[in-house]
């Protein structure tokens, strides 16, 4: 394929990313954990495709991220890849997935290019991860940073609270941020941080920040598919609007198939198939003389 063709030319890229902050252009980004919400999101035009490890409570019912694992994680990425075409698609590196060791981490990671067909992993954590990030880059792997409410930290958080609200808080999210920026992420996701911090990091540092409960001046925003679609059951955070409510029309398409098979009004005729006529004849021929056997 010649690279001038126009679809190459529209496939987003980390470096898309990088020119679309320069031009402020703002970033959008979904979640999208299977083939056909995928195909959706991706035919719509957005912009970055995140396998977010919030599958484990949207897809699998877990209470919490952390105990998702790498082969569930692989699973969806896998039918997300399979749907993608134009957006960047990253994969969330599940808790535990990083934490133990760095030849662990990158070889985990690596996993998620080479099987899942990630173009890039995601992974929570301020300076902390600075080095692992390094490494991954002598392996090739483009990584996006997340700070702020990490959610793989509930237990350290006590609970899903928003971060930065304190001066030393601010400054240490600003330091995580700097140092995730020079390690070269290809960018930084702001999770549940006050705006007007969201606001003086995506200011300072270079790489794009996608922000979710970070107010609008991020470089993009992020939202769970779910939450989008109101398709989940929970009491959605403040930072969520719904654009649609398909849980309900959902809950209204399947009362109303349940209520019509149990009326026998489902399938009509014009549901149904019907033999030829030539085959129906013989078989009401057939018929007729089988219920005329032993009668004088
Ligand atoms: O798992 C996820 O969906 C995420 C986004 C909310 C950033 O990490």
């Amino acid at each position: 394929m010649s690279i001038t063709t126009g679809d190459f030319c529209s496939k987003v890229t980390a470096q898309t990313l990088a020119e679309k902050k320069q031009r402020h252009e703002r970033i959008t980004c979904l979640t999208a954990y299977d083939y056909s919400s995928a195909l959706l999101v991706d035919e719509a035009g957005i912009d970055v495709i995140l396998v977010g490890d919030s599958l484990a409570q949207a897809m699998l019912g877990y209470e919490t991220t952390l105990p998702v694992t790498m082969d569930e994680m692989l699973h969806h990425t896998r039918a997300v890849r399979r749907a993608v075409k134009h957006a960047l698609l990253i994969a969330d590196m599940p808790y535990a997935s990083y934490h133990l060791g760095p030849q662990d981490a990158v070889a985990n990671a690596a996993r998620f290019l080479k099987e899942g067909g990630a173009e890039a992993v995601k992974l929570e954590g301020g300076e902390k991860r600075m080095e692992l990030i390094r490494r991954m880059a002598d392996a090739e792997i483009p990584v996006a940073g997340h700070i702020g409410l990490t959610p793989q930290s509930v237990h350290v958080m006590g609970g899903y609270k928003v971060q930065g609200k304190t001066l030393a808080a601010v400054e240490q999210l600003m330091h995580d941020a700097v140092a995730l920026d020079r390690a070269g992420v290809i960018c930084l996701y702001l999770e549940g941080i006050p705006r007007e911090v969201a606001a003086m990091i995506t200011a300072e540092v270079e790489t794009p920040t996608i922000g979710i409960g970070a107010g609008p001046e991020c470089d993009g925003q992020v939202l769970v598919f779910h939450d989008l679609l109101s398709l989940g059951s929970a009491e959605p955070p403040k930072f969520v609007r719904s654009f649609a409510n398909i849980g309900e029309a959902i809950g209204q398409a399947v009362r109303a198939y349940r209520d019509e098979v149990r009326a026998g009004t489902f399938p009509a005729d014009a549901e149904s198939y019907h033999l030829p006529k030539g085959t129906r004849a013989a078989l009401e021929a057939i018929a007729g003389r089988t219920r005329s056997v032993g009668k004088p």
